[in-house]
Parts: structure tokens; sequence; C-alpha cells
């Protein structure tokens, strides 16, 4: 049972998506860390739900910091965050309840847990359950860009509409802290979610890429072999519902370069090694080279959908027809924008304490 991402600092989840409530525990913090609680706030939003873009179920996500800091600072001991359930309707799953979603986690939850897992609207596998992750990544966050190390992710593609490539990181990670629907250029986001509301429309569901760049991690951070700056991120972001790709600088493209378009040449600027290219993503042998980390997610098509679909009756193991109601996002993508952060955040701020040690923070 592995509900625990990382090593010095650690973050560990729990609950299911229509119990109580949700959330997670992160231990090993620095100690006398600020928590800004808006910032959670504001992360939280940008993973809300709205409009037609996304499912109708709308969670206030109002968080409760039960432990771990006092006078709004980190005390050092497991920061516990609880999120309350309040939107749930379990009985959208009782006609289907033996009906297991294609795409979804139902079967595999089901022949794992022996049938005792909760299933309703995924359990403890919904998407649901990175509401706490987001609220949790916003303290890394916060820890990070008092570090000097920026972050941010746009929606690269979604249902075949490309946004445009990042042009200046600094401006980009900006511009795009305040948009709900993270593109850089916003004629492509109307696109994207006219797209999304037309397969709503249809009863259906879209994909897309995101694409996500972190500024100012000092080179040298990173275990060889298995600790890799892309092995521990890839773990964690595959850990986020949806996700089925994850590739670091120009990923699979690079396999069609040769070596002297595919490498970075290096040059002496301001005192400092740089690269005139970044097609590694910014991690070299599995460190980090001091240039910008970027890597992109791909995010798979919501899998619960209203068109009727082929699945089977577990208590009967008959064939049967499943025909979904409830309340499913149309898109994830959009919403896993903030996940991604949060999740990039956390393995950061693992990856560096794990490098300069817990007191490295305030220092
Ligand atoms: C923010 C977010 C929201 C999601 N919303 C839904 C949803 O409304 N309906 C659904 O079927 N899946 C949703 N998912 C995806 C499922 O949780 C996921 O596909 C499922 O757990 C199976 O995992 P896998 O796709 O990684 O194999 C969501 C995922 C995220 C990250």
């Amino acid at each position: 049972m592995k509900n625990t991402l990382g090593n010095a600092v650690t973050l560990t989840l729990f609950g299911e998506s229509h119990k109580e409530a949700i959330g997670a525990v992160l231990d090993g913090l620095c100690p006398g860390v600020p928590v800004d609680e808006e910032r959670i706030r504001a992360a939280l939003e940008m993973r809300r739900p709205y409009g037609a873009i996304s499912t109708g179920r709308r969670e206030p996500d109002d968080f409760t910091i039960v432990s771990g800091i006092y006078e709004g600072r980190t005390t050092g001991t497991p920061l516990c965050i609880l999120i309350p359930n309040t939107q749930q309707n379990s009985s959208d799953y009782d006609k289907t309840k033996n009906l297991v979603r294609p795409g979804h986690a139902d079967y595999a939850a089901l022949c794992k847990y022996h049938g005792f897992s909760d299933p309703r609207g995924g359990g403890h596998f919904s998407g649901r359950l990175t509401a706490p992750i987001v609220a949790a990544g916003a303290i890394a966050g916060g820890m990070l860009e008092q570090k000097g190390i920026l972050l941010g992710t746009h929606i690269a593609r979604c249902a075949g509409v490309d946004d445009r490539a990042f042009s200046n990181y600094p401006a980009d990670l900006a511009a795009l802290q305040s948009k709900r629907f993270a593109t850089l250029d916003d004629a492509a986001g109307e696109r994207m979610q006219e797209a999304i509301a037309a397969a709503a429309k249809d009863g259906d569901s879209v994909g897309g890429v995101l694409e996500t760049a972190v500024l100012g991690v000092p080179a040298g951070v990173g275990e060889p072999w298995f600790g890799a700056v892309e092995s521990e991120l890839s773990a964690a972001l595959f850990a986020i519902p949806a996700v089925k790709g994850v590739a670091f600088g120009g990923g699979f493209a690079l396999s069609d370069l040769r070596g002297s378009a595919a490498n970075d040449p290096f040059r002496v600027e301001n005192g400092r090694v740089v690269t005139t290219t970044n097609h590694n993503g910014g991690v070299n042998g599995g460190i980090t080279n001091g240039m910008p980390i970027v890597f992109s997610v791909a995010i798979k098509p919501t899998p619960s959908i209203f068109v009727p679909q082929d699945s089977v009756d577990v208590v009967s193991m008959q064939n049967a027809t499943l025909q979904l109601s409830g309340r499913h996002d149309p898109a994830i993508v959009h919403r896993a924008r903030a996940v991604v952060d949060a999740v990039t955040a956390l393995v950061l701020c693992d990856l560096l304490t794990g490098r300069f040690g817990t007191d490295w923070w305030t220092a």
C-alpha cells in the first residue's frame, strides 16, 4: 500500500470521494516556514470545476490545517490538511454500481481490494483526492518561491488545438498564474474550451497535454541512478489520475534528431554556465544542469462519459451496456494543471531538502 510520496519531505494522501473528508499529511518540512492560507485557497481555485467544461460537482474545498502550524508558520511536525466532502451524491452510482467503468479504476480496484474498497465516485481513486495534493503543493510552492524558484504549467494542447510555445519564461509564468484556463494564447484557449463544450454536448470527453517549466533550480540537484530528477518527477506525475505520458524537454521527438541537433551546446554567460538550447529539459544524467526544467504531461480523455459503452456486471458476471448518469468532467486537462504544479512543487521540495538539508529553507 503506497499512498506516500517523497523521501525527505513526504506527502501522505487519504480519503475517498464520497466519505466525510479527504486530506493529506506533509512531513519533514522545515520549521518556521510561513504558511500562506490565501495561496492555498488560490491554488484550490485553479483546480475547482467551473462552467460547461467541468463536472457539476462543485465542492467549496474549505480546508482546515489541523496540525503542524503555529502562528502562521510550520512547526516542523506533521502538517495535516483536511478538506470535507459536501457535494457527494451517491445515488448517482446506485443504478450502475455493479458495472465497471471502462478507462476508470473500478475493475482494477475491485481486484486489488477484493471488493472491499469504496466504489462510490471512484472512491480512493477519484480525481477528488487531488484537492489535498493541490493544497499541500501550494505550501511547497510558497517555499520554492522564497528561494527564487518559480514554476507554472500551460495547456499546450487540448482536443487537437495547440497553444503557442513558451517564449519568455518569466513573463509567461507570471501571466499563467491568474488564468483558470491556462493557455498562453487566449484565442487558442477559447477554441479548446469550445471543443470541450462540444464533446460534453455529445456526452463525450477529450484529453490534452500540459507543459510545465520550472525556473531557478540550482545545477546539481538529483541522485543517480534511481533518484534521478526525471524519475522522481515522473513517478509523482504518473500518480495523478488520467496521466498517461510524461516527457522531458524534446521528449519523444528527440529520437528523430541527430546528436548535433539534440545536444544543448554550453556557453558562459555572465560568469555562469548555460546552454544555448534546452532540448534536454534542464536535466542531464538525472541531475539538474541549471537550465529551466521543462516537461510535458499527457492527460487522457475523462473515462466517465455519457455515451453507452460495453462493460460487465461484476456480480452476475454477464456482459452489459453501461449508460452512466451523474456528474463528470468532459475534460480533465484544465483542472489537472493545478495538480501538476502541486506535484512538481512537492517533488522539488523533497529533492532540494535531500540535497541541501531541512534548514536550507530558512537559511
Ligand atoms: C482533477 C481531476 C478530475 C477528474 N475528474 C474525473 C471525472 O469527473 N470523471 C472521471 O471518470 N474521471 C475523472 N478523473 C480521472 C480519473 O480519476 C482517472 O482516470 C481514474 O482514476 C483512472 O486512473 P488512470 O486514468 O490514471 O488510469 C479526474 C482526474 C483529475 C486529475
